[in-house]
């Protein structure tokens, strides 16, 4: 009897210490741990980790998608001062879990009321550096309509956690300490070069104190501040002083061919692309059903054809100096935005001769978006937008899964976001893995470019249906997503640009 006593007892004792382990455990999140880039509530995929815990934090006070997905913009826009910035232009996707809809906006970059075909005469470096070059910025309109419409917390919220690292400084991250090493210049020499002369180390201190100023002036004064007074008085100065200047400048399928088709409509997909020009005017043929059987019925399985088979109007630049960022909120509303400021390259050129893009009376660095309109001069219009590859991209599924994603990488953006998509949903690869596999890219010449470690057999086996396969030695591709399937939150911001996630 004792016995059995005994082992009730200790039966029970054991009972209490399980529930008060599991309440402990439950309260304080305990055992619910969850392993890296996966999340209960709500993430941010942005490039910079710094950036993707701003948008989080955002969320945590009450923040709409929206808002977290603006202020990890405007902190990326320091973090990452070589990939966007409010001098620059996005696109943004936005999914309203209530409403079940989607809207775009679009607030890229706008050629000026005084742009003209002639406006670069014969010179094709004009049209890539140098004040005319830069296109109006769109990004603060942009966030101003995204926050108008769906913004839960005060405009100034935003840029705060942005105006404190301004201001205070934060560690140069390796992303922007690699881009620098590689492309040392005086506008950096400004921001980012220590009194040594030497570029700044990884995990230096870096400050903003001019576009914190900036920062505070848009946050309080409203986006009008950017657009009208003395701080649209200053940019203007300082762009005009810029146009002065002359510069010298798995799969069980037949693998080979699923492969073949994928680059076969990718090289159709680049093509038709060229149609476009401003997406305003053509945009219905890129997405309709009868449109796309067309194009499918002329993929050949058994060879691969020359460039004027697939009709390109013309050859599109490659260009690159853009960040993504995705968000899914607590409410399962979600944003994708994609934001640029182009080429950094012939950004460095300039700043060379005297520091023109980098405005150094609002510490605001500007577009080249121009040279966007597909290195043609004559193709400049007065209120025109220059296409671009950006593809910020919400999916929802029939039974409400979403995936929130998008890229950066110029040319290779459509590609990286397509193959990613494709590698999760088709062949069932994790959103890591399915972002980290190594991509197939078809440039404008077409010619067939594999990033390192792509499989073998696959290589071999386009080649033996006549593709042209050359190396490139440096991909761009980065690629940032979060995705929510019932309770259960993915987000994988590219680990191709040292990129960390952050949510709750
Ligand atoms: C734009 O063109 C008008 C008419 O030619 C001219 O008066 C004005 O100064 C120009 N503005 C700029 C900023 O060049
Ligand atoms: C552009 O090139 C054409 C033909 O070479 C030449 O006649 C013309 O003067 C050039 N225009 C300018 C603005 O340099
Ligand atoms: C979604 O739409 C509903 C209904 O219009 C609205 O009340 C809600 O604020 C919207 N949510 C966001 C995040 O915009
Ligand atoms: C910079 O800081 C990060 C985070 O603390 C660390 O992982 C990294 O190794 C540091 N890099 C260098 C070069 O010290
Ligand atoms: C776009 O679609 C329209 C209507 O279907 C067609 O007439 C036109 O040729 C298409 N444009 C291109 C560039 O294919
Ligand atoms: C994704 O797949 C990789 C490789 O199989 C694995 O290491 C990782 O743990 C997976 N991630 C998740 C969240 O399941």
């Amino acid at each position: 009897v004792n016995m059995v006593k005994k082992t009730v007892i200790v039966a029970l004792m054991m009972l209490v210490v399980a529930a008060v382990a599991t309440f402990v455990g439950v309260f304080f999140g305990v055992g619910k741990r969850k392993p890296p880039n996966e999340y209960f509530k709500a993430a941010v995929a942005a490039d910079a980790g710094l950036c993707s815990e701003v948008g989080r934090d955002i969320l945590i006070k009450g923040g709409s998608a929206v808002d977290a997905a603006i202020a990890a913009m405007l902190c990326t826009g320091l973090v990452n001062a070589h990939s966007m910035g409010i001098g620059g232009g996005l696109f943004l996707t936005i999914y309203n879990a209530t409403t079940g809809k989607v809207e775009t906006i679009d607030a890229r970059e706008t050629a000026p009321r005084n742009a003209t075909q002639d406006m670069f005469g014969n010179s094709t470096d004009l049209s890539l550096t140098g004040g005319l070059a830069i296109a109006v910025p769109g990004e603060i309109r942009g966030y101003e309509m995204a926050h108008r419409r769906h913004g839960k917390l005060p405009w100034k919220d935003l840029f705060q956690p942005s105006i404190d690292l301004a201001e205070k400084g934060f560690p140069l991250g390796r992303a922007l300490h690699i881009w620098l090493l590689k492309h040392q210049s005086l506008i950096i020499t400004i921001l980012f070069c220590g009194e040594d002369g030497d570029v700044r180390k990884e995990n230096e201190t870096i400050m903003f104190p001019k576009l914190a100023e900036t920062y505070r002036k848009i946050a309080t004064e409203g986006p009008n501040a950017f657009y009208e007074g003395q701080l649209a008085q200053n940019l203007v100065a300082d762009i005009a002083a810029a146009g002065t200047m002359f510069i010298d400048l798995e799969l069980t399928e037949n693998k080979v061919l699923t492969y073949h088709r994928i680059v076969e409509a990718f090289r159709f997909a680049y093509a038709k692309r060229t149609l476009l020009g401003d997406p305003k005017f053509l945009i219905q043929n890129m997405t309709s059903d009868v449109y796309a059987d067309a194009l499918r019925e002329k993929i050949t399985d058994d060879t691969t054809h020359d460039t004027n088979y697939y009709e390109p109007q013309f050859i599109l630049p490659e260009n690159h100096g853009t960040t993504h960022i995705s968000v899914v909120a607590e409410d399962g509303s979600a944003v994708a935005a994609t934001s640029t400021i182009n080429h950094y390259d012939s950004m460095v050129l300039l700043c060379r001769f005297g520091g023109a893009i980098y405005s150094s009376r609002t510490g605001i660095i500007l577009n080249n978006e121009l040279s966007d309109f597909c290195g043609r001069a004559d193709a400049v219009k007065a209120g025109e937008q220059p296409p671009s590859s950006m593809t910020p991209v919400i999916l929802e599924s029939k039974s409400g899964r979403i995936l929130v994603i998008g890229g950066s990488g110029g040319s290779l953006i459509t590609t990286a976001v397509a193959l990613s998509i494709m590698n999760h949903l088709w062949l069932g690869m994790n959103l890591t893995e399915a972002i980290s596999a190594p991509i197939v890219f078809v440039d404008s010449k077409n010619n067939v470019h594999f990033e390192p470690l792509f499989d073998k057999t696959v290589i071999d086996g386009l080649k033996a249906v006549g593709h042209k396969i050359t190396h490139w030695k440096y991909f761009f591709n980065v690629v940032n997503a979060v995705e929510k399937e019932g309770g259960c939150i993915s987000a994988f911001s590219d680990i191709r640009k040292m990129g960390q996630s952050a949510g709750y």
